[in-house]
């Protein structure tokens, strides 16, 4: 008896759920997961009033009825989602003074395998989204091709407008890999910190110079203002250009009210915070802004919220998940305020590095 209660306390320290079930199928014990997942009050329960899915109930019989472990898969829906468990069913000698005579007990742990599950189902997804996105171009350049070789044949000048629209085509799909390369690229650096020491205020006024001789800044309005002085962060300067050339593009495509010519302004300033000095860079549009439901999910692979305007202004709804990346890898963080009709404000924060560190 103190042996087995000795056990049982032991078992209970295991981080994983778990509930012990008696050779005539009631719960005899559970520990504080198995609890957590099943409530309270088990005791005496037969398994089959908690466990009715099909998977789990076959392996605890098996276990029960002496054919060894057992193992399956078992969804647990709570108001919080659903999470998948691994379950295991191990025939274990039945603790002493739980009557029942004969049989031994089985213990049944379950494994929260819904991380795993969750990146499984994200790696399916972004191969049919690569897929999708590269069978559309592809599928217009087939059709293209077929034009050229039947009805425009003889046709000089619907032979230039195709050819044009092809090279559109193909440009779009050479984008599309230069960003999934670029994504690939700073994942995997993702968890290592980077080395360099970057001016900021420098680094952004490169970037404007540079996105301004762009024809989708061709008539728009881009300001910037710089600080007073200098503001350095610990960083990797091309990844931290990446990061202000999309956010400054994305305002001249999606920040421009219909028919005229779109008004950016950037800003960077320094500000105290209880993490530590921080760098603020805002690019605030006067577009059409963002309904609230889209805001979370612009950083999504692949996540468009027009995703035929978009597609039209050459854009694969990648930029903002390199950007996430990117901050992430360098501390910093996106902060994105808008609002249908009142333009759009995306802001980037960096952790200072003042005179002295680093
Ligand atoms: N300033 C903005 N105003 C309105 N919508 C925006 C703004 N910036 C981004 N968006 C929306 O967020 C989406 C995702 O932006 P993201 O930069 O990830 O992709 P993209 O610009 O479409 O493609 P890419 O950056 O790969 O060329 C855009 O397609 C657009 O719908
Ligand atoms: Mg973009």
């Amino acid at each position: 008896m103190a042996k087995s209660r000795e056990l049982l306390q032991t078992l209970a320290a295991v981080p994983l759920p778990m509930v012990m079930i008696a050779p005539d199928g009631r719960l005899i014990w559970a520990n504080e997961g198995g609890l957590a997942l099943f409530g309270r009050g088990l005791e005496g329960l037969h398994y089959t009033a908690i466990l009715r899915q099909p998977g789990p109930a076959a392996a605890i019989e098996a276990a029960l009825s002496g054919q060894g472990r057992r193992e399956a898969r078992y969804r647990h829906s709570t108001a919080g989602g659903e999470r998948l468990y691994r379950v295991s069913a191990a025939p274990v000698p039945l603790p002493a003074g739980e009557g029942g005579e004969g049989g031994g007990a089985v213990l049944v742990s379950f494994e929260d395998v819904s991380p795993l599950e969750e990146a499984l189902q994200m790696r399916q997804d972004f191969v049919a989204n690569v897929s999708h996105e590269l069978r559309s171009p592809l599928t217009a350049m087939l059709g293209f091709i077929e034009t050229l070789r039947g009805p425009a044949r003889e046709d000089a000048a619907a032979r230039e407008r195709f050819l044009g629209l092809m090279a559109e085509e193909a440009q779009r799909m050479d984008r599309l890999i230069a960003d999934l390369l670029a994504l690939a690229r700073v994942e995997a650096e993702e968890r290592r910190a980077p080395e360099g020491r970057v001016a900021l205020d420098a680094l952004i006024g490169e970037v404007v110079d540079r996105v301004s001789g762009m024809p989708a800044a061709r008539n728009a309005r881009l300001e910037f203002t710089t600080p007073d002085a200098p503001l350095h962060v610990a960083g990797d300067g091309d990844q931290l250009r990446q990061v202000f050339a999309n956010v400054i593009e994305n305002a001249l495509k999606y920040g421009a009210r219909p028919g005229q010519p779109a008004e950016v302004r950037i800003t960077l300033a320094r500000r105290s915070s209880p993490r530590g000095p921080e760098a603020v860079a805002e690019v605030a549009d006067q577009g059409p802004g963002i309904a609230a439901h889209h805001i979370p999910r612009l950083t999504e692979r692949f996540y468009r919220v027009d995703a035929h305007r978009a597609r039209e202004m050459g854009g694969t709804g990648l930029g903002l998940a390199i950007v996430k990346h990117i901050l992430n890898r360098h501390r910093g963080r996106l902060k994105i305020e808008s609002a249908p009709g009142a333009g759009s404000r995306f802001q980037v924060i960096l952790p200072l590095v003042e005179r002295g560190e680093g």
